[in-house]
């Protein structure tokens, strides 16, 4: 009798142990979410998502052939992507050096806008993480640099093999056989460089958001030594050109990848990296809400083309010089002028999610907890895009609400790098202010006179 009890004491005590003991519940989520993440790979290998360490120049993607990644590309980059100062060909005055790429690529908000809409040339403020930027009064909207998408973050781009929502840059992966396209749109003659999309991206996005490079911008802020050292195998009459200038700016954006999000740190053994919930939510994410079908690249995005019915910039309200007739709106159709693609846009990656809270290529959804239900729900908020053009698999997921909350605190915060100022400039050689420096940007982003 005595024993019994002893025996059965000593049986509880090991169970109440054994619940109380966090690490053993968690050894199975982490085998259940190993063994999850190994079959959701398309590698069958968990290490397929772990994102290449940001100076790894032989395992980064890159244009080998073209423009092959050094230190010193990166460095003249990582300051001409903030560079107020070659900001030369506003449309009026009053935009004179007063925008960048980070205009509309905002650090902080995670390489993105921090408002519905990027705004660079024709914009006026920034706020704390370029929520307050509208636009300058001497601007019509027309003139504005203004896009009728949301700007695509530039995070974890290495990864993508043809840029832009519609993928019409560059002349490799689903532009293969798309040749003919390139003679429609002047800006596609690019792709006939046989550059890597991004280059080419680059090239024409200089011209794009009126960015010049000269004499004063390499001789009095003091560029000329950068272009020399990244580029001094080219004969110094191509030496200073905006090609050039654009080859740094990719070699810096191959480097942006989020190697430092929890989810990265879990892949490379941190056990403790990961919360249990957003262990939960990365389990939902690669079992029951089948998002790895579209989002399985190593940058969980892929080169492919999807409808979801969401809505446009225009219907936000808050969008200038865009509306219902934009080209935009029509995704890989614009490009490919095939009605069967037709309102698909490209599927993002989706790191750093959080930092700013507008989704979707149209800023339709201000919070990820709307995007989850979005997916869980199926049903498409756009009257204008046609049913049968809707993804199959965009299908209601049935998914319990703790399951919604356990994914959005995975896409929240475990796929959330928590330090991307590593990849951001203490200053820019011309020590303007950035990523704006109108007067309203130097109060706000604090700069001096
Ligand atoms: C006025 C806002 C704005 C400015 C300034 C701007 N961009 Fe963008 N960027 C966008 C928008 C909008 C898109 C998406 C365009 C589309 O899908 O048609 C984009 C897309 C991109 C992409 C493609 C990302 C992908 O995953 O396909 C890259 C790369 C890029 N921009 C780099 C740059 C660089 C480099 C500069 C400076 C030379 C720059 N951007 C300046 C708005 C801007
Ligand atoms: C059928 C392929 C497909 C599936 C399945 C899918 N997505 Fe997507 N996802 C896309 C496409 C395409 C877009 C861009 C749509 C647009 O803006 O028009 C997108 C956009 C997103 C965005 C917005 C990112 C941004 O930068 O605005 C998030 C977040 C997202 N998906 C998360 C998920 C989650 C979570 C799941 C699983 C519940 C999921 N996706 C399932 C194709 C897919």
């Amino acid at each position: 009798m005595r024993k019994h009890l002893l025996a059965a004491s000593m049986l509880y005590l090991l169970l109440a142990n054994c619940t109380k003991d966090k690490i053993h519940v968690e050894t199975t989520l982490d085998r259940s979410l190993t063994q999850a993440l190994n079959k959701a790979s398309i590698t069958n290998d968990k290490n397929h998502f772990i994102l290449p360490e940001s100076d790894d120049f032989t395992t980064i993607p890159q244009d080998k052939t073209h423009n092959p990644l050094t230190k010193a590309k990166v460095e003249l980059g990582k300051l001409l992507f903030y560079e107020t100062g070659i900001a030369l060909s506003p449309t009026k005055n009053a935009g004179q050096k007063t925008y960048s790429c980070a205009s509309c690529h905002v650090p902080s908000a995670g390489f993105r806008p921090g408002s519905v809409q990027g705004i660079a040339d024709g914009g006026i403020g920034f706020g704390v993480n370029g929520e307050n930027r509208s636009k300058l009064a001497a601007y019509r909207e027309e003139e504005m640099d203004v896009q009728g998408v949301r700007p695509l973050s530039v995070l974890n781009v290495a990864f993508v093999e043809n840029t832009t929502w519609n993928g019409r840059f560059g002349s490799a992966g689903v532009n293969i056989g798309t040749e003919d396209r390139w003679e429609v749109d002047p800006a596609l003659h690019i792709n006939e460089a046989g550059f890597a999309a991004l280059e080419s991206q680059n090239i024409e996005g200089l011209e794009v958001h009126r960015m010049e490079i000269t004499e004063e911008v390499l001789d009095n802020y003091g560029y000329r030594p950068y272009f020399d050292a990244a580029f001094g195998k080219t004969g110094v009459a191509e030496r200073y050109s905006k090609t050039n200038a654009a080859f740094a700016i990719s070699a810096y954006l191959r480097t942006l990848l989020t190697n430092e999000a929890p989810f990265q740190s879990y892949l490379k053994g941190e056990l403790n990296a990961m919360t249990p919930q957003e262990k939960r939510g990365a389990l939902v994410f690669f079992t029951d809400a089948k998002c790895f079908h579209c989002h399985k690249e190593k940058n969980l995005g892929a080169n492919d083309f999807y409808a979801l019915g969401v809505n446009d910039l225009y219907q936000t309200g808050l969008a200038f010089n865009t509306s219902a007739e934009d080209q935009r709106n029509l995704g890989r159709g614009e490009y490919s002028g095939q009605e069967i693609d037709n309102y698909k846009f490209k599927i993002p990656q989706l790191y750093n999610l959080a930092d700013a809270p507008f989704y979707f290529h149209g800023s339709s959804k201000t919070t990820l907890t709307e995007v989850v239900d979005y997916f869980n729900e199926a049903i498409p908020e756009n009257p204008n895009v046609p049913k049968e053009q809707i993804a199959r698999q965009f299908q209601p997921l049935q998914l319990t609400p703790q399951q919604i909350v356990d994914l959005t605190a995975f896409l929240e915060t475990g796929l959330r790098d928590p330090n991307l100022e590593r990849y951001v400039p203490e200053q820019v050689l011309s020590g303007f202010c950035f990523p704006n420096n109108d007067i309203f940007s130097q109060l706000d982003l604090g700069c001096g006179e």
